[in-house]
């Protein structure tokens, strides 16, 4: 029987989850069948229910849904109990939901594909909420120098270090604790979407520093543009999505599939 997943969102009508692991599945030959869930926004967990009740093995989660997720699941990954969220939920044989995260994986496979490497590194990440906090324990994991939180609300980005600590040197403060230069900068706020641009040094970057966005669209991001201006190289979260719906099939599926084709299928259809 054709298995069937879904990616829950809402709105979720532009997910591109659907195409992204249809191609997965016909890279193995396989057919599954994968929709995009609208759930309603005061009852998630009766989304999940009827789903599986209709025979779901699988989701992803999206906004506005990654908290309510981790509340709902039984067992949780070490990484998704850090990131206080879940992307991916699967039902288990026994009938039970595990939770995990597969986007701080899905951004420093991404990275690793572009071949900016972390180890050492000094890393900068713009915003403290939760698409930051989702992805702190894979980075800080692959061993950089020094990870700065940078924040408009400094008490939220020291508050999110402080809960890091034990996994190297994260620290937290407003904009204006940002000074030096990053091999690294990742924008991780949602300012792009206003069009705004946090208040940033002009000498952000070391030579052959990176700028990503954890956004992606038709258009460079404000960040991105700005970042280009200072001769970074600039890096969107397409990428990171493809990586992070990998890591997903990966769960359900046990296979990793190509993501530099359906990436490229993708960036095709989006610029
Ligand atoms: P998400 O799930 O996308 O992380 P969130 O938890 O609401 O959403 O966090 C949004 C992040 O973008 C926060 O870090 C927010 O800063 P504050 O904590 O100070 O609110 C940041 N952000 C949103 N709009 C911004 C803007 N115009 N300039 C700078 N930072 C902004």
């Amino acid at each position: 029987m054709t298995e069937r997943y879904c990616v829950f969102g809402h709105p979720v009508g532009h997910s591109r989850s659907p195409s992204i692991h249809s191609a997965f599945a016909a890279q193995h030959g396989a057919t599954i069948d994968y929709t995009a869930i609208e759930a309603p926004l005061d009852d998630f967990a009766g989304a999940w229910q009827a789903f599986t009740n209709t025979g779901g093995v699988g989701a992803n989660v999206t906004v506005p849904f990654k908290e309510e997720a981790f509340r709902l699941a039984d067992t949780l990954s070490e990484r998704a109990k850090r990131a206080g969220a879940v992307n991916t939920l699967s039902l288990t044989s026994a009938g039970t939901t595990q939770g995990d995260t597969t986007d701080g994986v899905g951004l420093v496979r991404d990275l690793e594909h572009h071949g900016v490497a972390l180890k050492d590194s000094h890393v900068l990440i713009l915003g403290a909420g939760g698409a930051v906090r989702g992805v702190l324990e894979p980075i800080l994991a692959t061993g950089p120098a020094s990870v700065l939180i940078a924040n408009r609300t400094a008490m939220k980005a020291r508050a999110l270090a402080a809960d890091f600590q034990d996994m190297g040197s994260v620290e937290g403060g407003g904009f204006d604790t940002v000074s030096g230069a990053y091999d690294l900068v990742i924008n991780g706020t949602s300012a792009s979407l206003a069009g705004d641009l946090p208040p940033l040094p002009d000498s952000l970057f070391a030579s052959n520093g990176t700028a990503y966005d954890m956004m992606y669209g038709a258009e460079p991001t404000v960040f991105l543009q700005w970042a280009r201006e200072r001769s970074a190289r600039t890096l969107d979260g397409l990428g990171m999505l493809v990586e992070q719906a990998a890591e997903s099939y990966y769960l359900w599926r046990g296979k990793h599939p190509d993501t530099r084709a359906v990436l490229e299928a993708l960036r095709a259809d989006v610029v």
